[in-house]
C-alpha cells in the first residue's frame, strides 16, 4: 500500500498530491507558479516546498506507508532521456537539468515527464481514456497541452517532443504566441486565450459586457478564466459566447488532430475543461463540422477528463509506482 508524490507544473500553479495505488489523491497542496521572467531556481524552490509539505502530511497521516518517490509533470518540452526540461513556454526552465536537481535536494527518485503526458496517462490508467488503445488527449490551461497514449504507452516521438500541439499554426500571422511564432492553437482555446478575449471585450466597455464586468470587480485587468466560466454557468450572455468561440476552436484543432491519428477517444482536461458541456458542445459541434471524410467514418467522442484538474498529478505519481515496479 504504498504512496507516491505527484506535482503539476503549470503556467500558473504548482500543485502537488499524495497519490495511491488507485490514483486516489490523499493530500494536496498549491502554490502560484514563478513568473517566467524570474530565476528557474525560483521554480525549483517552489516545487521543493510543495513536495515537503506533502511529505510531513504523508509522515502524520500515513506513518506506515512508504512514500517511493516524486513524479513531476512540468508544462514544457522534456528530453528524450526525461532527465531535462528543455524549453517551456510558459516557464523561466531552459535546458533545466531538473530531474537530477531535484533528486539531490530531495533524497529521492524523481521521474520527470510532459505534463499533458502525464495527465493522459492518469486518465488513461483510471480515468476517462480507460482501455482505449488510441487515445487522444489535450489539456487546456494556460496553453494546450497534448498527448497520445498508442496501446497502452504515451508515444513521446523521436526526441521526446511529441504532442506540442498548441504550437501547431492554425492562424497566420495570429497572435504572437510565448513559444516565439505567431497564430498557435493555443493563443486562439485556452486559459490565457479566454483571458485574454474577456479583458479586451470588457476594456470596450460595452454594456454587453457588464454582467461579467461584475466577476472580476469591474476590473479588465483582473479578469481571468474561471470568472468567464462561472459567468457562463450563470446565463451570462457575453461569458457564453466566449466559451463558444474558444470551444469552436478546440473542435477545429481535434479535427486536424483526427486527421492525423484517427484515435478512438479524444479526452479534454485542464482548468478550462471545467466549464463542461459549455465548451466541450460548440467543440463538438465544430469538430462534427470539420471532420475529413465526416459521413463515411466513425466519429471519435469527445470527453471531459474525469480526473480534471487532478490528471496531471495523478499521472506523475502513477509514473513514479511503474518505474519502481521496473
Ligand atoms: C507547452 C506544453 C504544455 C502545455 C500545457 C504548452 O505551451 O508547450 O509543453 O504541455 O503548454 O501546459
Ligand atoms: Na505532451
Ligand atoms: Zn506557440
Amino acid at each position: 500500500d504504498a504512496l507516491a508524490i505527484g506535482v503539476d507544473v503549470g503556467g500558473t500553479k504548482v500543485i502537488a498530491g499524495l497519490v495511491d495505488a488507485g490514483g486516489n489523491v490523499l493530500a494536496r497542496a498549491r502554490r502560484d507558479t514563478p513568473g517566467r521572467t524570474t530565476e528557474a531556481s525560483v521554480v525549483e524552490d517552489v516545487i521543493v516546498d510543495t513536495v515537503t509539505e506533502i511529505q510531513r502530511t504523508a509522515a502524520v497521516e500515513h506513518p506506515s506507508r512508504p512514500v517511493l518517490g516524486v513524479g513531476l509533470g512540468a508544462a514544457g518540452f522534456v528530453s528524450a532521456d526525461r532527465s531535462t526540461v528543455v524549453f517551456a513556454p510558459h516557464l523561466a526552465w531552459r535546458d533545466e537539468p531538473i530531474r537530477d536537481r531535484l533528486v539531490e535536494r530531495l533524497a529521492t527518485p524523481v521521474v520527470l515527464d510532459n505534463d499533458a503526458n502525464a495527465a493522459a496517462w492518469a486518465e488513461f490508467r483510471f480515468g476517462a481514456g480507460q482501455a482505449e488503445p488510441r487515445l487522444l488527449l489535450v489539456t487546456l490551461g494556460t496553453g494546450i497541452g497534448g498527448a497520445l497514449v498508442l496501446d497502452g504507452r504515451v508515444e513521446r516521438g523521436r526526441h521526446g517532443l511529441a504532442g506540442e500541439y498548441g504550437h501547431m499554426q492554425v492562424v497566420p500571422d495570429g497572435e504572437r504566441c510565448e513559444c516565439g511564432n505567431r497564430g498557435c492553437w493555443e493563443q486562439y482555446s485556452s486559459g490565457r486565450a479566454m483571458q485574454r478575449e474577456a479583458r479586451e471585450m470588457l476594456e470596450q466597455d460595452s454594456p454587453y459586457a457588464a454582467g461579467l464586468a461584475a466577476y472580476c470587480d469591474g476590473d479588465p485587468a483582473r479578469v481571468e478564466g474561471h470568472h468567464v466560466t462561472r459567468a457562463a454557468r450563470d446565463g451570462d450572455v457575453a461569458a457564453l459566447e466566449l466559451l463558444g468561440d474558444v470551444g469552436r476552436w478546440l473542435g477545429l484543432g481535434l479535427a486536424n488532430l483526427a486527421a492525423a491519428f484517427d484515435p478512438g477517444r479524444i479526452v479534454v482536461g485542464g482548468g478550462v475543461s471545467e466549464a463542461g458541456d459549455l465548451l466541450l458542445e460548440p467543440a463538438r459541434e465544430m469538430f462534427a463540422r470539420r471532420l475529413t471524410g465526416r459521413g463515411h467514418r466513425p466519429v471519435p467522442p469527445i470527453l471531459a477528463a474525469q480526473l480534471g484538474p487532478s490528471a496531471g498529478m495523478v499521472g506523475a505519481a502513477e509514473m513514479v509506482r511503474e518505474e519502481h515496479r521496473g
